[in-house]
């Protein structure tokens, strides 16, 4: 089972302190170690307008793009309860975007039981960017109809 980096730890249970999740009661925070080797952090911002809440994993891949860095190396998610919370859908898709199937994903709960995987095994088959340049790369791929 891989160590989870001590300064990765050490950010998460500080992270999930400031989760926002009046609502869930599930806090949950999310550390993102880009290409260049920093972290970046998240947790989920709940909304009264449910519908608007923010993941932790979606948090921590805004600030990492709003830094400037495009690509995820690895992740760890650190959750309460018996079992780790694993990244949802939308989370899965959106780290997809900036990170190849290959990359670690760790979740870990806060009572010491983890779960290591891997963004392929989370969403196999992800749609992304590379779908679009096919398309748009074909003839007629442009045209409207009428
Ligand atoms: N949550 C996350 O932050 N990440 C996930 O991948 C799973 C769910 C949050 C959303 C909501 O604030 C709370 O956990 C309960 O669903």
């Amino acid at each position: 089972m891989p160590k989870t980096p001590k300064k990765v730890l050490e950010q998460l249970k500080l992270l999930l302190t400031r989760s926002y999740a009046p609502y869930s009661s599930f806090p949950v925070a999310a550390v993102i170690k880009s290409r260049s080797g920093r972290l970046y952090g998240g947790v989920n911002v709940e909304n009264a307008a449910y519908p608007l809440s923010r993941c932790a994993e979606q948090s921590a891949t805004m600030q990492m793009v709003s830094a400037g860095e495009r690509e995820i190396a690895e992740v760890w998610v650190l959750s309460r309860g018996e079992q780790p919370a694993t990244p949802c859908g939308g989370c899965r898709q959106v780290l997809s975007e900036f990170g190849h199937p290959e990359v670690p994903v760790h979740c870990l709960s806060i009572d010491g039981t983890e779960l290591h995987t891997t963004l392929g095994a989370l969403l196999p088959h992800a749609f992304t960017k590379q779908y679009l340049k096919e398309q748009k790369t074909k003839p007629g791929a442009q045209q409207t109809s009428g």
